[in-house]
């Protein structure tokens, strides 16, 4: 595995010029806690954190649940000093290198945690710190989504791949020449399709990447072949499968083939029973009622968590006027009704990190490379303006620092003027 840990080193001066500037940001307005415990044996607590990830000036941590954290600018300055520190009495000494009083050093770590208590805290024994990708000051994505090949066997009423006129699927040695110029510095590759496993290379794909990367997939579950399947499976990464009922009737007529109930099952079956963790992608379509027995069903299975996604109307969606009424409230309440049997993730999660003027991670933390080579904000579709470039595009620096994106992004939706928000163009 590489080295992750992209922590700059400054000189002091800076450091110093920065904290001036830092501690202007009304971070002190708000209570603090005091801490009650003794510095010299204190650390700070990162268990739940898989990784963090520097986006511009900012830290966001990926929690090992998958939820995404943003830590504000003076956090993340803190965050960074800790990570050369490596301890709080060595985060204290540096703070006060720096021009703090013992006082205020002490109330500036207090009010961090505070304000992240969810998933931080105090802890007496050293902790090996997470990796850390991304550089500071550069904006590499945190994952990039990879629909591999456009093939596959079902057909789904919902599907924004459409009806597959001409079947697709990327050059080998083109995406690995290009996903490798991000080792170190992005962490994440979730495999996609169309169903990935019916890629041509995909087990030596899967061996290539899993040196460097962090891969997950999402698959239908549906006739897997034996050796793909295990490849899959024996890498113990996170697996999402898509499941839309709980019986066959209903999730075969919503597939359009006979049979993928059956098999998508058994392989979630086959998974669990090898040890391996399952996430279900399932989709909220209005009955409230066959949501819930969905959800109920994968807890049944042994099912890790179940993501609820909403259908986007393009693709083989748009015929078909799928609208799912107050959906937020639903998945609410699910996860309150689910509370203490399987836990419930919104899909569209990035959105409260509202990136850009879609509200949304696309084109920032998240970049989709299609199955041609494009590479654009979303996967969903190609619209021209969150398009960042190709994987055939050398040199990758031209790509990588994606700063004219967010820009252009502004112009094409009239959001420059100071309104920062705009209705995803897919979701219209
Ligand atoms: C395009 S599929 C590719 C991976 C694999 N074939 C599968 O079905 O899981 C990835 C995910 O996108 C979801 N999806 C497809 N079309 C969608 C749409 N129009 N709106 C929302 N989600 C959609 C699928 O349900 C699936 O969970
Ligand atoms: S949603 Fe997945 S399984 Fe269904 S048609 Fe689309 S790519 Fe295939």
């Amino acid at each position: 595995m590489p080295r992750w840990n992209t922590v700059q080193h400054h000189s002091a001066n800076y450091q110093k010029q920065k904290l001036a500037t830092e501690f202007s940001v009304p971070i002190w307005s708000q209570g603090y806690i005091i801490l009650q415990s003794r510095w010299s044996v204190m650390y700070f607590d990162l268990s739940k954190f898989a990784l963090f990830h520097w986006y511009k000036e900012q830290i966001y941590g990926t929690l090992i649940s998958g939820e995404i954290v943003r830590f504000n600018v003076v956090e993340s300055y803190l965050l960074e000093l800790y990570f050369e520190s490596d301890s709080c009495s060595n985060l204290r000494s540096k703070l006060i290198s720096l021009g703090l009083t013992a006082n205020e050093t002490e109330k500036f770590i207090a009010k961090f945690l505070n304000n992240n208590e969810n998933f931080l805290s105090l802890q007496d024994c050293a902790y090996s710190l997470p990796m850390i990708t991304g550089e500071k000051g550069k904006s590499y994505p945190l994952e990039f989504h990879v629909s591999l090949t456009n093939k596959c066997f079902l057909k789904c009423k919902h599907c924004y791949k459409g009806d597959i006129l001409k079947p697709k699927e990327l050059d080998f040695n083109k995406l690995v020449d290009f996903l490798n110029h991000f080792i170190g510095k992005v962490p994440l590759i979730t495999l996609s399709g169309g169903e990935p496993t019916l890629y041509r290379h995909f087990n030596e794909l899967i061996d290539e990447l899993s040196k460097n990367f962090l891969i997950s997939f999402s698959t239908s579950g549906f006739k897997i072949a034996p050796k793909k399947g295990n490849a899959l499976i024996e890498l113990g990464r996170n697996v999402q499968v898509s499941l839309y009922y709980d019986n066959p009737l209903e999730h075969d007529s919503f597939t359009q083939v006979k049979g993928s109930f059956k098999s998508t099952t058994n392989f979630i079956r086959s998974c669990i029973a090898r040890g391996h963790q399952v996430s279900v992608t399932t989709l909220f379509q209005n009955d409230t009622k066959k949501l819930y027995d969905t959800i109920a069903y994968c807890a049944q299975l042994g099912v890790s968590n179940v993501a609820v996604g909403e259908i986007t109307n393009i693709g083989r969606a748009s015929n078909q006027h799928f609208y799912a009424k107050d959906f937020t409230r639903v998945v609410n309440n699910a996860k309150r009704d689910f509370e203490n049997i399987i836990p419930i993730y919104f899909e569209e999660q990035g959105e409260n990190l509202q990136l850009s003027c879609l509200g949304c991670i696309a084109g920032t933390l998240l970049w989709s490379i299609f199955e041609d080579g494009d590479i654009y904000g979303c996967g969903i579709g190609k619209i021209d303006y969150m398009k960042i470039g190709t994987i055939n595009e050398l040199p990758i620096e031209q790509i990588s620092d994606n700063s004219s994106f967010l820009e252009r992004m502004q112009i094409a939706t009239g959001t420059s003027n100071g309104s920062n928000r705009v209705q995803c163009p897919f979701k219209k």
